[in-house]
């Protein structure tokens, strides 16, 4: 009975032990609320440049039909693709890890690089054939349709633009000359655009005179002598390498992206070249891809065939969607390549290169700068960004004008509505007390 009363049941309580009891019970439903607001907040804050593309990321590492080792793809994969135009877009990828793997993947790199060089059987002759790969280049560059060989003469050049685009593309391209590849965004410095074509097929309907037409009105497309497909990415990569090798090999930076990009051309040369600064040697830089494993679902558009490569992992590379590199690389890459037998999948096959030269690719300062996919669009986001995946010309306009209209107060409103946000949640918070 003594404990009952004691411990159980306190039946007689004297108004003062009932309101401090009371009090104290308010004051943790306040701090738990305290607590709750600041989390809210905090969780709130991708607002800010350090954190842009935060909500993209999950979907950043199903690009390209590369799958990480090791890591079994969780979800529902149909729905992730859903998301892309493409369908080929196959595994999904935990954030990357700048700091770990780094020695193993580039050793198992050089691995794949050797097999890469030595395979060779009756099987992989066939894959040779039916995909267009697996050869070698040979030191002359394919034959010039259209060249500008004299782009780079004049002034001393800071940024060459190597922008992938097929013949037909012709909107996308009259887009970019608006925007992003404006020589005007880059007053005085010497900015070069140039797109990479090949030849289109008969079948595809795009007549040849509508291109040389193009190229007399705007000076800015290189076409070469290769069937322009898809499995021939490489070849067109490496002959923007060989042309400015051989034209332009003062160039400061290089940067080659694809025609459905959004390039910050601005962002790119003030904040992370800095013409201020001194050249740059042996620099290459982009969206990392480290550790990813070559693709064995022959249905996908990344198949890369065992015969062909045979590692389990590629070397560390840059996403193709965009990447920027020191203007001496191009002629080293250029000449490695020489020596290694052709894959398709572009951005791997110079990141091999790059293995080869025993050079790194370095990340970028902030890992949001490079995207290969597509960020939502806000001024504030898409003006501390670089490179934005998966745009249609029209798009590509759109967005561009309203970052030009909002340059100078691109966050401002985010912020206004964040203050906003808060303001109200404060109110709020004064009414319940
Ligand atoms: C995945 O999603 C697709 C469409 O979103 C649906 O048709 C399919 O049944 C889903 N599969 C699973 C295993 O949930
Ligand atoms: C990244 O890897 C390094 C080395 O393996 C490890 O020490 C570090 O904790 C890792 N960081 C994260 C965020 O996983
Ligand atoms: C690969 O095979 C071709 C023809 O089958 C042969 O000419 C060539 O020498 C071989 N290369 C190597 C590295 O074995
Ligand atoms: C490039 O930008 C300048 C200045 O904004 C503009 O006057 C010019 O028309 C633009 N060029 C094209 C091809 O849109
Ligand atoms: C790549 O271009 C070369 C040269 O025009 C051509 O022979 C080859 O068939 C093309 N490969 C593919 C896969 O289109």
């Amino acid at each position: 009975m003594q404990w009952r009363r004691r411990h159980c049941c306190p039946i007689k309580m004297t108004w003062n032990i009932k309101r401090s009891l009371f009090r104290t019970h308010v004051v943790g439903l306040l701090s738990l609320a305290l607590l709750f607001t600041i989390f809210l907040f905090f969780s709130h804050q991708d607002w800010l440049p350090g954190r842009l593309g935060v909500r993209e990321n999950p979907v950043a590492y199903t690009m390209r039909g590369l799958r990480p080792v090791k890591e079994r793809v969780e979800g529902n994969q149909s729905s992730l693709r859903g998301l892309w135009k493409d369908t080929a877009y196959a595994a999904a990828k935990p954030p990357v890890n700048f700091s770990s793997h780094q020695s193993e993947v580039s050793s198992q790199g050089m691995v794949g690089l050797d097999s890469s060089l030595s395979a060779n059987n009756t099987n992989t002759n066939s894959l040779h054939r039916e995909m267009g790969v697996g050869g070698q280049l040979a030191p002359q560059p394919y034959r010039y349709v259209l060249n500008e060989p004299y782009k780079c003469r004049d002034s001393s050049t800071f940024l060459i633009l190597l922008i992938a685009a097929e013949p037909g593309q012709v909107e996308a391209r009259n887009a970019i000359r608006q925007t992003w590849g404006n020589e005007s965004v880059a007053m005085g410095l010497g900015f070069v655009r140039l797109f990479l074509l090949g030849m289109a097929s008969s079948r595809s309907g795009y007549p040849q005179s509508a291109i040389k037409e193009e190229s007399l009105q705007h000076h800015d497309i290189i076409q070469q002598e290769y069937m322009d497909t898809y499995y021939n990415l490489t070849i067109k990569t490496l002959m923007g390498m060989n042309w400015v090798a051989e034209y332009c090999p003062q160039a400061r930076y290089v940067m080659k992206t694809d025609s459905d990009m959004f390039v910050n051309t601005e962002y790119l040369i003030q904040k992370l070249l800095k013409p201020e600064l001194l050249s740059r040697h042996n620099y290459f830089t982009g969206y990392l891809m480290r550790g990813y494993a070559p693709n064995r679902n022959k249905d996908s558009k990344w198949y890369m065939p065992p015969e062909l490569y045979s590692s389990e992992r590629y070397p560390i590379f840059c996403s193709g969607t965009g990447y920027v590199f020191s203007g001496d690389m191009a002629e080293k890459i250029y000449k490695a390549s020489l020596s290694i037998r052709r894959l398709h999948l572009e951005d791997v096959y110079v990141g091999i290169c790059l293995a080869k030269l025993r050079i790194d690719p370095v990340p970028p300062p902030n890992e949001f700068l490079f995207n290969h996919w597509r960020v939502s669009y806000s001024s504030c986001k898409y003006s501390h960004l670089i490179t934005s995946h998966q745009f249609q010309p029209s798009e590509l306009i759109k967005y561009w004008n309203h970052l030009q209209s909002n340059k100078h107060n691109a966050c401002i409103n985010m912020a206004k509505e964040k203050s906003g946000r808060l303001r109200h949640r404060k109110l709020h918070w004064e009414n319940l007390r």
